[in-house]
């Protein structure tokens, strides 16, 4: 089996036993303890990381959790927090025999004020579902994945996800308002503030956002919501080269302004890939096919008015040659088949059996030379059309948010040590993230140093031990490892 580069099992960590399993079943309902074919929570969304937990526990209360996270702390038992399992660097499923710790069951919606736009729920919603809910009362999530029909919010808090409307609603970090959080020695943090100013010292919640289940588990969330736009409009165009995405991105920042709500690009291999698989019905927009592709949305609150701001752009752009042919969706059906081009890519990028993620941030002109410098470095080691099938590109160029995909037919250590450490020198060399918006996991705690300062690192190894001073949560992840942990 494929094992990238996984560190021994800490011996520190004790078997979960009979007497805990009796513990659990004490403090929770009988259907919340599962012991039994528990495949698919030990198994990632890229069937890439596999672990061997045979114990999951589905707690219903913030209570529940900190009475089994107290246990685990003191009898030293590791913790896997889990959301959605929709994760892309192995940070939700076990690495070894690690209780999993499951948020699904903890899915209500808790308070919703109209009149501010905050939500407060529980972690386990899902996001899709949420999403839904709000729609009825005229508000939308400032978020949006192509994993919505799965990950949990509290997971996306956890991995602090940017996804496909960051560009215009911004982080989470600054539309989280409060989170509830247990710790782990079982404390319950209370922070589920519902204020948008609120300067009464350290920002603890900040610290949660991104930490990726090492430092607590998250339980509740408050966050900002945005009104629902009254007019949203789908462009998509066809580019001759990446330097032409740019261009595009700079008239459309001045056409659209206020109303742009995404910019998404991808290659001609990524489109390539989803039509080959057909995947959700999807059908190619054009009559040729072309080297990129760029997907405009807007938000905005009257239609007349963002119609004719798009048309504008769309001419401006046909003009100046920036774009070589383009389609303007005519109604929500359109929309979302445009979308669903853009949405199926991460699930082509498996059906070759493996996919090699890289989520890397860079400054915006040398984004797409890393796609192009790996397939030739593929190419020079004989590997492309062999070993690996295909090298492609696309993300939220908006954000300069590029990802790199190699799809390969099976895991091995010999298609990893071709990529790596090529990719994150060339990363380091062009002052770009290792990760933008995927995290850290168990595939990048290792090489954290390619993207922060030992003196970094330190400070985050003393949240690390201030949060969790036995190393209980989500163990071997995240950080590069030391002697003890
Ligand atoms: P999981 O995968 O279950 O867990 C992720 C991490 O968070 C793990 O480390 C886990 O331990 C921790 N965690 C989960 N829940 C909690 C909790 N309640 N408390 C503490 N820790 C917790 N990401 C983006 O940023 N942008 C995208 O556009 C995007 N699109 C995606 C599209 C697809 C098809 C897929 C499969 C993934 C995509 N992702 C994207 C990856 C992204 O990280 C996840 O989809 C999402 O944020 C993870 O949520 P989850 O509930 O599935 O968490
Ligand atoms: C996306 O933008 O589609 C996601 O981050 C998932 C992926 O990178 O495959
Ligand atoms: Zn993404």
């Amino acid at each position: 089996a494929f094992a990238g580069h996984l560190p021994p099992r800490n011996a520190g960590f004790k078997k979960i036993e009979e007497q805990d399993r009796a513990f659990f079943r004490s403090i929770l309902p009988e259907q919340a303890v599962r012991t039994s074919d528990l495949g698919p929570f030990n198994t990632d969304w890229m069937n890439k990381y596999h672990g061997k937990s045979d114990l999951v526990l589905f707690p219903r209360t913030t209570e529940q959790v900190s009475k089994i996270l107290k246990h685990c702390n003191d009898n030293s038992i590791a913790v896997v927090p889990q959301g959605g399992n929709t994760g892309l660097v192995g940070g939700g499923v076990p690495v070894y025999d690690e209780l999993i710790l499951n948020m699904s069951a903890m899915n209500k919606i808790r308070h919703f004020d109209s009149a501010s736009g905050v939500v407060v729920c529980d972690a386990g919603c899902i996001l899709e579902s949420l999403e839904e809910t709000l729609g009825a009362e005229g508000f939308i999530t400032p978020l949006d994945l192509g994993a919505k029909g799965s990950c949990h919010i509290g997971g996306n808090v956890a991995t602090n996800a940017g996804g496909l409307r960051f560009l215009r609603y911004g982080s989470l970090h600054g539309s989280v308002m409060g989170l509830e959080v247990v710790t782990a020695d079982g404390t319950i943090l209370d922070n589920l503030s519902i204020l948008h100013k609120d300067n009464t010292g350290y920002d603890l919640k900040q610290l949660f956002i991104g930490s990726e289940g090492t430092l607590g588990i998250i339980t509740g969330v408050s966050i900002w919501t945005p009104p629902k736009p009254k007019s949203v409009k789908v462009a998509l165009v066809g580019l001759d080269s990446f330097k032409n995405v740019q261009a595009t991105y700079e008239k459309t920042k001045t056409h659209l302004n206020e109303i742009l709500s995404a910019f998404e690009f991808w290659d001609k291999e990524s489109l390539k890939l989803v039509l080959s698989h057909s995947i959700q019905g999807t059908r190619d927009p054009f009559d040729d096919q072309y080297p990129f592709y760029v997907l405009i949305e807007t938000h905005g609150s009257n239609a007349e008015h963002d119609d004719a701001k798009l048309q504008g752009l769309l001419e401006d752009l046909m003009e100046g040659g920036e774009v070589v042919d383009g389609v303007v969706a005519q109604d929500e059906s359109q929309s979302q088949s445009l979308w669903g081009l853009r949405e199926s890519i991460p699930e082509a990028c498996s059906k070759a059996g493996a996919v090699y993620k890289y989520d890397v941030s860079m400054p915006q002109s040398v984004l797409y030379q890393l796609v192009e410098d790996m397939r030739e470095h593929m190419r020079s080691k004989g590997a492309l059309g062999s070993k690996v099938t295909d090298v492609i590109g696309y993300g939220h160029v908006g954000d300069g948010n590029l990802h790199l995909n190699i799809s390969a037919p099976k895991y091995t250590d010999e298609v990893q040590s071709l990529i790596e450490p090529f990719v994150y020198e060339w990363i380091q060399g062009h002052r770009g993230s290792i990760s933008a918006e995927h995290g850290l996991g168990v595939m990048k705690g290792a090489v954290l140093p390619y993207s922060k300062s030992p003196e970094m690192i330190g400070y985050m190894r003393k949240i690390k031990e201030a949060f969790d001073p036995k190393g209980i949560l989500n163990p071997y992840k995240y950080l590069p490892l030391t002697e003890s942990k």
